[in-house]
């Protein structure tokens, strides 16, 4: 079983766990991260082992700062520019992977690119302390919703993890925003805590959408953050036997004959609406709905991120 641990309380154990090649959760601004060393090859075994997830699916390394960062990637002027802007947040960037950079190629999955991110808070002081940069996805099986919490880490993982650090609900309650620096342009590989207007403000280019050769984020799997639970988006009524995901002032029709009903933002704020998003579809999941109807949600903002991880939900599910 996992030991809880307060973020104040956490720091040395943390530490001594990494410097053994162990996994520990940890809470960041976005989401729960397992970390483990990401210049270890034992430790980012273990963190795959751990989530039960395809071992072709990269992690991102996440780092104290530009200092290491660049010691990791390149960097042009542009992702320069970008993580001056975002860093420490919530904006992950794919760039060529530096020569001499020793980040475990399982971080990577033998890609020329590797996705960089320095985030807030407890992450960013424990790398500091171990002066080495930590993968870490998100904290939850694989194919499993995100942890915003760390006792929906515990639900999930405690048994296969030493450690969680409890840092509170995370406050941003989606991942990163993923972006592939491609010479002078820019790709929007994952919608994430940072609207993509923000992003393109800062740049003074719009972000190109889509993949381009290949699968660029193969963790873009389409059946992804799924619940128990099966998913229904975009609904206009309630069925019999559904819980129901609402949004905003006014309800969908039959919305008083939910089995549970939590509204991500009564008053129509996005940023409210992705910070409850995981915790709530945990919550309407263990109301034993056997379906979860979701009202619309604006595709402005960070509604792109929010309406992403909720198709993903929806999608039909391979096992
Ligand atoms: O907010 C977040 O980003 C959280 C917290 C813990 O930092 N982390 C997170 O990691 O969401 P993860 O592993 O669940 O998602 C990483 C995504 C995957 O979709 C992966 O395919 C993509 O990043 N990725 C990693 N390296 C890549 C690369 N070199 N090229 C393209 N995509 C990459
Ligand atoms: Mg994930």
């Amino acid at each position: 079983m996992a030991e809880i641990l307060k973020a104040d309380d956490a720091m040395e154990r943390a530490l001594a766990l990494l410097e053994d090649g162990q996994v520990v959760a940890i809470p960041t601004e976005t989401v729960y991260g397992l970390a483990g060393d990401a210049t270890r090859g034992d430790a980012v075994a273990r963190i795959f082992e751990a989530k039960g997830r395809p071992r072709f699916n990269p992690l991102i390394a996440h780092v104290s700062g530009i200092v290491m960062a660049s010691g990791i990637a390149v960097f042009d002027p542009l992702s320069e520019k970008l993580a001056q802007a975002f860093w420490p947040g919530p904006l992950t960037l794919v760039l060529p992977l530096a020569r001499g950079a020793t980040i475990h190629p399982l971080v990577t999955a033998g890609l020329d690119t590797v996705a960089l991110r320095m985030p807030q808070g407890f992450g960013a002081q424990l790398i500091a302390r171990l002066g080495r940069p930590l993968a870490a996805p998100s904290a939850n099986s694989s194919g499993r919703i995100t942890a915003t919490t760390a006792e929906a880490v515990d639900a999930d993982l405690g048994r296969k993890i030493p450690l969680i650090v409890d840092g509170g609900q995370t406050e941003v309650g989606l991942e990163s925003t993923i972006i592939k620096v491609e010479g002078e342009t820019l790709r929007l590989l994952r919608p994430g805590g940072i609207a993509a207007g923000v992003i393109e403000a800062i740049a003074g280019i719009p972000l190109l959408r889509g993949a381009s050769a290949g699968v660029e984020a193969p963790g873009m799997l389409a059946s992804h953050y799924a619940p128990g639970a099966a998913v229904r988006i975009g609904a206009t009524r309630v069925m019999p036997g559904e819980a129901l995901l609402a949004f905003g002032a006014s309800r969908i029709a039959d919305a008083d004959k939910a089995v549970a009903t939590l509204n991500l933002s009564a008053s129509g704020n996005l940023r409210e609406a992705a910070t409850n998003l995981f915790s709530f579809m945990q919550a309407l999941d263990r109301s034993g709905a056997p379906t979860i109807a979701v009202e619309p949600i604006p595709e402005t903002g960070l509604g792109e991120a929010i309406n992403d991880r909720l198709r993903r939900a929806a999608a039909p599910r391979d096992s």
